[in-house]
């Protein structure tokens, strides 16, 4: 009896499918991380979206799928915005998913180039999101991009529960819980180590001093 119900109840979930076209759709949780600004995507409440902290980082993101097609809607779910080109600038809509599903400047195509990702609209192949060191929008296309801005297109796609837990994990240890920095091998060191020097433990403590606290940390 219970299986038959079971049977039952999927195939009315197959049939509603069909009737009401409500294809279901890979939805993900991710962050998107700039290898140019080396932060993550952030879209504010105004729209504007940026590759950089505004003190309060929300950047968490859903990519889901447009049914069973590649195209890709951005959605931050904090701000309950779509991820849309309007013209050359990309900004956070407020659009319902059926608004946005329609919008062919709210589609996107991933690729994948070298290992990261690269995000374009899918009825322009030259329309890219990315960002430059500051974490503002290039706004030009990929075309009119010089070869060496090209990486400024590339993305880390973190998702909710790899690298995600990595990141958490990393903040907590820096005693900086609320904000999500970039994890800190990314990030050249800063100018005014803690460490102590090497070369004055050397001076005064010898060679076996000096591989202790310079190599073995
Ligand atoms: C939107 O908000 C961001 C972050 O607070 C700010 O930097 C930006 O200037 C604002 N943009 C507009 C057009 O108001
Ligand atoms: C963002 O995602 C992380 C990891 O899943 C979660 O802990 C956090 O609560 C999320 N932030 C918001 C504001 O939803
Ligand atoms: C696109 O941008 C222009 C100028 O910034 C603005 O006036 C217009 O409302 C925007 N259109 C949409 C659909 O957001």
């Amino acid at each position: 009896m219970l299986p038959q119900l079971a049977v039952s109840a999927k195939i009315l979930c197959l049939l509603m499918v069909v009737i009401c076209g409500a294809v279901p759709s890979m939805v993900r949780s991710v962050r998107l991380y700039s290898q140019c600004s080396h932060l993550y995507v952030n879209v504010f409440p105004n729209g504007t979206v940026m590759a950089r902290s505004g003190g309060n980082d929300q950047p968490n993101l859903t990519i889901s799928t447009r049914g069973f097609s590649l195209e890709l809607l951005i959605h931050s779910p904090i701000q309950d915005m779509y991820l849309c080109f309007n013209r050359s600038k990309l900004v956070g809509r407020r659009l319902t998913r059926f608004q946005a599903e329609r919008q062919p400047n709210c589609l996107f195509k991933e690729e994948f180039v070298n290992g990261y990702n690269r995000y374009h609209l899918m009825k322009n192949e030259d329309r890219y999101i990315g960002f430059n060191r500051r974490g503002l929008q290039l706004r030009r296309g990929k075309s009119r991009l010089p070869e060496r801005v090209h990486k400024c297109l590339d993305f880390m796609k973190v998702a909710r529960g790899d690298d995600f837990n990595l990141d958490r994990h990393n903040n907590m240890l820096a005693g900086d819980l609320p904000k999500w920095r970039p994890q800190r091998r990314l990030r050249p060191p800063p100018q005014n180590s803690i460490k102590p020097p090497c070369h004055g433990v050397r001076h005064h403590h010898g060679r076996y001093q000096r591989r202790k606290n310079c190599d073995g940390t």
